[in-house]
C-alpha cells in the first residue's frame, strides 16, 4: 500500500472508530462520567464495604400494556445503564479470583432476538462492556455467584422494593433478583430499614444526646407503628439515662441485632455526589432549560382565551419532542384560574380556560436531565390591575431570592429572602392581617436541585459552585379565602432554573420572558400556530 492509500484507509478506519464511540455515548454522556461516579462513591465508602443498586422496577399500567420505562437516576448515573432487570456491586476494596482483580460487577439481560423483535433492541451483556466495565454477566448466573457476604463489614443498600411484579417467565426478572440477593445476604423478612436506623443511633449515641435522642423517639413513635410495636426502641425511651451511660456493651445488654447492612450510607454518599453536577451534567440540564423555555415563549405567543388546559400543555411538549426530548421530566402542571391555586394540580382537564391566568410547570427531559421551569400568564394577554399587583410581588420575591442564591449562601436564605418581600407586598395590600400567617398564602419552599430528578438529591446547606437549584416562589389565593374577593383564583408562581457559578450565578431559564411587560409583549406576537386549525369532530 502507497503512503497515500495507507494515510486514506487510516482515516477511514478512524472515521468508522469514531462513530461507533459516538453510538455508545450517544444518549450524551461519557463512559468516564459514570465510572467517575463508581470512583467517587468508592472513595467514600468504609473500608470492606460492598454498595449494591438495583434497576427500576418496570411498571405494569393494565393488562399487557405498560408504563414507559425509566430508569432509576442513582442507578443510571452510577452505570448509564437504561434497561431493566439489572444489578450492580461495587466493592470498596479489589476482590480476586482466577480472572484476576476486579472491584466492580453488573448483571444485565442478555440480548434474546425473540423479546427483541417485539419490545426492540437490547444492548446484552457485550453492549455493557462497551460502557466501561470490566465485569458484565448474563444476570441469570447471579443466583450462582457465591461470595461470602458475610465476610463485609457492611453491605450498603437502597430499600428494597415491595411491589415488584414477577414476570413469571423470567427467573431472574428484578423480582426474582431481589429475592436471591435477600437469600444471599441473610436478609430476614421482618428486618426493617427504618427502625434498624435508630438501633444504629441508640448503639452509637454520645452521653450528652441520649436524652434528645430518647425524646425524638417518643415523638416518631407516635407517628410510627413500627418504632412504637418495637421492644428495644421502647425500653430505650424507658430506660434511665444515667443507668445507660453506664452500660459498656449496648449491644449484649439491650439485645441490638446485628446486621451488616445498611440503608443510609448509601442515599448519603450519592447525595453528596449528585448535589454537585459536572460540566457534562450542565450541558445536558442547560439543554433540558432552553428547550422548556423555548416551550414558555412560544405558548405564550400561541395561547388564545378559549383553549384547555390539556392544549396548553400538548403545545410545551410538541416544542419538547421538536428539540429531542422524550417526554416532560415530571407530570405537567397546567391550571387556569382556580386551578392555578392547587399546587400539584396535574389533572390539567379544565376545558375553557376563558381570560384566565394559567400557571404552566412543567420540564423537558433532555437525555435523563430535567428543567423546571413556570410561568403565569394572562390568557388574555393582558394582567387584571389586581393580578399586576400580585405578579410583582411574586416577581420581587424572586429577584431577591435570585440576588442570594450564590455560593456560600443557604437555602433558608434564599427561604427567608423571598419570605419577606412576599410578607411586605401582602401586609400592604391588607390581604395578610398577621406576618405570621403567611404560609397561607406562600405555602412552600421556594428553592430545590434539578438533575436527573426534578427534585434532585441534595443536603440542603450551604450553595456550591456547580449546583443547579431553582429559586421558584409563589402567591395563591384560593376562593373563600380570607380576603377581599378580588383577589380570589390569583394563584402565580415564577420559577427558574439557576446555575451557581464561581463569582454569581447565571439564570438558565433566561429565554422565557419573566418580566411582566415582556410577557404581555410577547403575547401580541403572532405564533406559528395561530394558523393551525383543525376540523371540527362533534357538530
Ligand atoms: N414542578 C415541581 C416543582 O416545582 O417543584
Ligand atoms: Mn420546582
Ligand atoms: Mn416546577
Amino acid at each position: 500500500m502507497n503512503n497515500k492509500r495507507f494515510y486514506k484507509v487510516l482515516i477511514f478506519f478512524s472515521f468508522v472508530l469514531i462513530m461507533s464511540i459516538n453510538a455508545q455515548e450517544k444518549y450524551g454522556i461519557s463512559n468516564d462520567f459514570h465510572s467517575n461516579n463508581r470512583n467517587n462513591l468508592r472513595d467514600q465508602m468504609p473500608e470492606n464495604s460492598i454498595s449494591i443498586l438495583f434497576s427500576s422496577p418496570t411498571r405494569k399500567r393494565s393488562n399487557d400494556v405498560y408504563y414507559h420505562y425509566h430508569p432509576d437516576p442513582n442507578y443510571y448515573y452510577l452505570t448509564g445503564w437504561r434497561e431493566p432487570h439489572s444489578i450492580l456491586l461495587i466493592f470498596k476494596n479489589y476482590m480476586r479470583d482466577s480472572l484476576g482483580n476486579y472491584n466492580e460487577i453488573l448483571f444485565v439481560r442478555d440480548k434474546d432476538p425473540y423479546d427483541e423483535k417485539w419490545n426492540g433492541k437490547r444492548m446484552g451483556v457485550k453492549g455493557a462492556k462497551k460502557l466501561g466495565f470490566d465485569r458484565v454477566f448474563d444476570k441469570n448466573t447471579f443466583s450462582a455467584m457465591n461470595f461470602n457476604f458475610k465476610s463485609f463489614d457492611k453491605i450498603l443498600l437502597n430499600k428494597f422494593l415491595t411491589d415488584v411484579e414477577d414476570i413469571i417467565s423470567d427467573e431472574s426478572d428484578l423480582f426474582d433478583l431481589q429475592i436471591q440477593l435477600k437469600s444471599k445476604i441473610n436478609f430476614q423478612n421482618e428486618f426493617n430499614p427504618e427502625v434498624f436506623k435508630w438501633y444504629n443511633l441508640i448503639l452509637n449515641v454520645s452521653d450528652d444526646e441520649i436524652d434528645k435522642l430518647k425524646n425524638q423517639l417518643l415523638f416518631y413513635s407516635k407517628r410510627n407503628k413500627y418504632l412504637s410495636n418495637d421492644k428495644i426502641i421502647q425500653n430505650f425511651i424507658s430506660i434511665n439515662t444515667d443507668e445507660f451511660k453506664k452500660e459498656t456493651n449496648r449491644k449484649k445488654n439491650y439485645f441490638i441485632p446485628d446486621f451488616n447492612f445498611d440503608f443510609e450510607l448509601l442515599k448519603k454518599f450519592l447525595t453528596n455526589q449528585r448535589e454537585i453536577k459536572t460540566e457534562e451534567e450542565i450541558e445536558l440540564i442547560r439543554t433540558a432549560v432552553k428547550i422548556s423555555s423555548i416551550g414558555q415563549y412560544e405558548v405564550m405567543k400561541a395561547a388564545k382565551p378559549g383553549m384547555s388546559e390539556r392544549e396548553i400543555q400538548g403545545l410545551h411538549q410538541y416544542i419538547y419532542k421538536r428539540y429531542g426530548s422524550a417526554h416532560e421530566g415530571y407530570p405537567s402542571i397546567v391550571g387556569a384560574g382556580e386551578n392555578s391555586c392547587v399546587l400539584h394540580y396535574i389533572s390539567n382537564d379544565k376545558t375553557d380556560i376563558k381570560n384566565q391566568l394559567i400557571l404552566m410547570d412543567l420540564g423537558a427531559e433532555y437525555r435523563g436531565y430535567t428543567a423546571d421551569v413556570t410561568r403565569t400568564i394572562p390568557v388574555s394577554g393582558k394582567f387584571t390591575f389586581e393580578q399586576k399587583q400580585i405578579y410583582e410581588i411574586v416577581y420581587d420575591a424572586q429577584e431577591a431570592g435570585i440576588e442570594i442564591a450564590k455560593k456560600g449562601n443557604s437555602f433558608s436564605q434564599i427561604y427567608q429572602a423571598t419570605k419577606k418581600v412576599a410578607i411586605e407586598g401582602l401586609m400592604n395590600l391588607g390581604i395578610l392581617k398577621k406576618p405570621e400567617d403567611i404560609r397561607t398564602y406562600f405555602p412552600h419552599g421556594v428553592a430545590h436541585h434539578i438533575g436527573l430528578d426534578v427534585h434532585d438529591p441534595g443536603n440542603y446547606g450551604l450553595l456550591s459552585e456547580n449546583m443547579v437549584i431553582t429559586v421558584e416562589p409563589g402567591i395563591y389565593i384560593p376562593e373563600g379565602s380570607d380576603c377581599d374577593p378580588k383577589w380570589w383564583s390569583i394563584g402565580i408562581r415564577i420559577e427558574d432554573d439557576i446555575l451557581i457559578t464561581e463569582d454569581g450565578n447565571e439564570n438558565l431559564s433566561k429565554y422565557a420572558p419573566r418580566e411582566l411587560n415582556l410577557i404581555e409583549k410577547t403575547m401580541k406576537l403572532d405564533s406559528a400556530l395561530d394558523n393551525f386549525i383543525l376540523p371540527k369532530i362533534k357538530n
